[in-house]
């Protein structure tokens, strides 16, 4: 599919199509450790928002080799997600894993991740391709959800998937409150660089996921920063250059019910202290009750956000040209 727009708006059909999956019967873990780079490794973040809940530790790995060294003690759960399954990292992490014996499943389109699935009868969802790999988040989501609840590191996801493909459905529709905020804060970030805040473990994945989505689909540059961490450094970096990073840069926080009680008192007083240095764009909230559609919710307002900021830059969303050239300098298959 070449429309970006299209992709984001199947959102809710991806993760139906992940709800009808056959269970996948995997053993019990209680430690996970998800590998996977960029619109494929973000599927790790969300998991972790949802899963930690439920009892299971998740190590999100974002990179090549060596394992953690406390992995050959503790014996997690490796899940392998490359949309394309041709990333490099990501293939030399579960190789790694494999000679160290751990449980591996995958999540892929196929590639040479779906070849090695397929040669060491590691448990696999196959997800359907065409997409770019950060706008099939439903569909490596889901499948990586799905994966963790035949690991019994999960409960049953099925309320969860209907509430989050529904307001996933709604949201997208054009008109909707959503649309109107995200042309909103796209409005007020136009020209701007983002910096992306959230406080809490759905509002801080989707930060990550904001900050990416633009990115790749604005091209342009964009940042995110966590509360509280960001008041004991950040905050005191608004103070030097308050003209060039008014004029140049946007804050947008996000919020979540997750976030501690003090996030919001944080919020309002980091604003307060440097309404003089950069532009206070929005403040997004997340919408919906389990922890899947909540964090579906701000995924929306982001990817719609940074699709709008390509649009109104006359940018094509879709090509990631500099990171395909940079897999091609490397040797590897660009996805
Ligand atoms: O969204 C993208 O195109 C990238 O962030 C890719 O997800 C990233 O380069 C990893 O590729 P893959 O998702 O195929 O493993």
């Amino acid at each position: 599919m070449t429309d970006m727009l299209a992709q984001i708006k199947s959102l809710g059909d991806q993760l139906r199509w992940a709800a009808s999956l056959e269970a996948l019967p995997i053993g019990t873990y209680s430690e996970v450790l998800c590998a996977g780079m960029g619109g494929s490794g973000i599927s790790g973040d969300y998991a972790k928002a949802i899963a930690e809940p439920f009892g299971t530790r998740v190590t999100v790995h974002k990179g090549y080799g060596p394992l953690p060294p406390w992995a050959d003690r503790v014996r997690p759960l490796v899940v392998a997600s490359s949309y394309s399954g041709n990333t490099e990292e990501t293939l030399d992490f579960v190789q790694v894993a494999h000679e160290h014996g751990l449980p591996i499943a995958t999540v892929t389109t196929g590639g040479q991740l779906g070849e090695m699935a397929s040669r060491h009868g590691w448990a696999m969802v196959e997800v359907p391709g065409g997409f770019q790999p950060r706008a099939a988040a439903g569909y490596m989501l889901g499948a990586l959800l799905r994966v963790l609840e035949g690991a019994h590191s999960v409960d049953d996801q099925r309320l969860s998937f209907v509430e989050a493909s529904d307001l996933a459905d709604e949201e997208l529709t054009e008109g909707s409150g959503s649309w109107e905020l995200a042309q909103e804060v796209a409005g007020g970030l136009a020209g701007r660089i983002p910096i992306i805040y959230g406080g809490g473990p759905v509002s801080g994945a989707a930060a990550q996921r904001w900050k990416t989505q633009i990115n790749e689909n604005a091209k342009t540059p964009a940042w995110w920063s966590l509360l509280p961490e960001l008041d004991h450094n950040e905050l005191a970096g608004w103070e030097a250059m308050p003209q060039k990073t008014t004029e140049h840069l946007g804050i947008v926080a996000l919020t979540d019910r997750d976030d501690h009680d003090m996030i919001g008192a944080r919020l309002a007083h980091t604003s307060d202290l440097t309404e003089d240095a950069v532009p206070w764009v929005a403040r997004v909230g997340s919408r919906g009750t389990s922890v899947l559609a909540r964090l579906i919710s701000l995924t929306i307002a982001g990817d719609l956000v940074s699709w709008l900021l390509a649009e109104s830059a006359g940018v094509d969303p879709v090509p990631v040209t500099r990171i395909e050239r940079l897999k091609e300098l490397l040797g590897g298959t660009a996805s």
